[in-house]
């Protein structure tokens, strides 16, 4: 924690200390709840609901009360979209990807799909060129049935110019992503394979890393007080914005990823307000990356570029909570 962070952390702890985890454990009342405990509690839920597809009702009010819930049931796109699809329609483009040293390669997506088949531990992170290819057989106006609203303000200002609404995810069995949370929401169309989430809600003052990365928040995983979602083909999950998650890929796993950003009386809200004004105050400089960057979360596993500006200890870290 740099000294910015303790003294922020420092400032804002005692604003939480009635916060209790999640796993209901009985506690003194004396106990000093630790920093970096849960708030899922909070949501009046223990486990991401689940709810069928032509549940409207219930879609909505979950979507509503602000915390993850799966869709199931659904088929959100006009065509099938699997890996096979992507050998045979883009096997000679060239693709960014991940290898299995942490670090960022090139190469045709043909030979990306061979490697992965051997077993070998490749990844296609938050890819928005993908997406944007295959976002025309996808049903926007599903999730916007869902949201209840087309376009937000905060939608024209961080989508509308670099148009990144969109992105493929692809991952391999062992692949354990960093648990981080950002201002975007997300619905995640779970295409092939099968994929394990864990999602967590903290208040600012809970995370131990609100500034190593220019737009995400980046937190210790703690296991014990996260929500479990497993994912598989026709689960839509929604990840509300500002709450931490990551993965565990249990199959070779793709994944269609929907961006966009939440009405500003949620950023404004009590429980969201922190975290977003802290955003806008302390890194303008990481919204406006996000608002023009052809990428979303550029290199956010690339071993190399983290070494370049972060400290032993920060890369300590980050070694310790599978970010590379
Ligand atoms: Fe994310």
């Amino acid at each position: 924690m740099n000294c910015t962070s303790m003294v922020l952390y420092t400032t804002l702890n005692s604003t939480y200390v009635n916060i209790m985890p999640s796993d209901h454990t009985v506690k003194d009342h004396h106990t000093p709840t630790p920093p970096h405990a849960s708030s899922v509690h909070e949501f009046g839920i223990n486990s991401a609901p689940r709810v069928p597809v032509d549940d409207w009702e219930q879609i909505r009010a979950c979507y509503q009360a602000g915390h993850p819930f799966v869709i199931e049931g659904a088929t959100v796109q006009d065509q099938q979209l699997s890996i096979d699809d992507l050998r045979e329609r883009i096997a000679d483009e060239e693709v960014t990807c991940f290898n299995p040293e942490y670090l960022s390669d090139k190469m045709t997506m043909g030979t990306l799909l061979d490697r992965v088949e051997q077993g070998e531990k490749y990844r296609i992170r938050a890819d928005v060129q993908l997406g944007k290819l295959f976002s025309q057989h996808f049903n926007t106006s599903f999730f916007e049935r869902v949201r209840g609203v087309k376009i937000t303000l905060m939608d024209m200002l961080l989508h509308f110019l670099a148009k990144k609404s969109w992105a493929v995810f692809l991952s391999t069995p062992g692949c354990k992503m960093s648990n981080h949370s950002h201002i975007n929401s997300t619905f995640v169309v779970q295409l092939e394979g099968t994929k394990t989430w864990h999602l967590d809600f903290r208040y600012l003052n809970q995370l131990e890393h609100p500034t190593l990365y220019p737009y995400d928040y980046l937190a210790k995983k703690h296991p014990a007080q996260e929500l479990v979602v497993h994912m598989k083909p026709g689960n839509i999950l929604y990840v509300p914005a500002y709450w931490l998650h990551y993965t565990d890929t249990d199959t070779v796993s793709l994944s269609m990823h929907y961006l966009f950003t939440e009405k500003m009386s949620y950023y404004f809200s009590k429980r969201m307000c922190k975290l977003f004004f802290f955003e806008m105050i302390r890194r303008p400089i990481g919204m406006l990356k996000l608002a023009l960057a052809r990428d979303n979360e550029f290199a956010f596993g690339d071993k190399s570029l983290w070494s370049k500006r972060c400290t032993e200890k920060e890369l300590t870290f980050l070694a310790e909570n599978d970010y590379y």
